[in-house]
């Protein structure tokens, strides 16, 4: 099978689907390579985040993916959310398939998109470099795990 159970089942079932209320930040980032479109709803109180939905036009990995990051970040510090990874995800997944990593690089910066609004809204110093928004590139060109 081209993917595995964690991937199959994140896909069929996929954590945290939809918009969510009192919603803190949204970010939405687009792939022009493959036209995938992720978008991450955060709800942070207390420094942490309370509630991470998603929701995605694409591919089944992209799907996953998206699940996937959304889990990790529940009741994370927004310290500890900044620092998600698209390898985390692929990790965190069993591994995606080479020519479907860009889809966990996908997830990571949709995430990033959320959490610089965020940092904007608090007035919280961050990195603009690491919290770049890339919408016209090819993830792919960022798949380096
Ligand atoms: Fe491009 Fe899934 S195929 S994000």
């Amino acid at each position: 099978m081209r993917y595995n159970e964690v991937v199959m089942d994140h896909f069929m079932n996929p954590c945290n689907v939809g918009a969510i209320d009192d919603v803190d930040a949204i970010g939405e980032i687009g792939d022009d390579g493959c036209g995938d479109v992720v978008k991450i709803y955060l709800r942070i109180e207390g420094g942490r985040v309370q509630a991470a939905s998603f929701e995605t036009l694409g591919c089944a990995t992209s799907i996953a993916a998206s699940s996937m990051a959304t889990v990790l970040l529940e009741h994370q510090t927004w310290e500890r959310a900044a620092l998600l990874t698209a390898a985390e995800i692929n990790d965190a997944l069993g591994g995606l398939p080479d020519d479907k990593k860009h889809c966990a690089v996908l997830a990571e910066r949709a995430v990033k998109a959320a959490l610089r609004q965020y940092f904007m809204k608090k007035q919280i110093a961050y990195n603009s470099d690491a919290f770049a928004i890339v919408d016209d590139s090819d993830a792919g060109e960022r798949c380096d795990f």
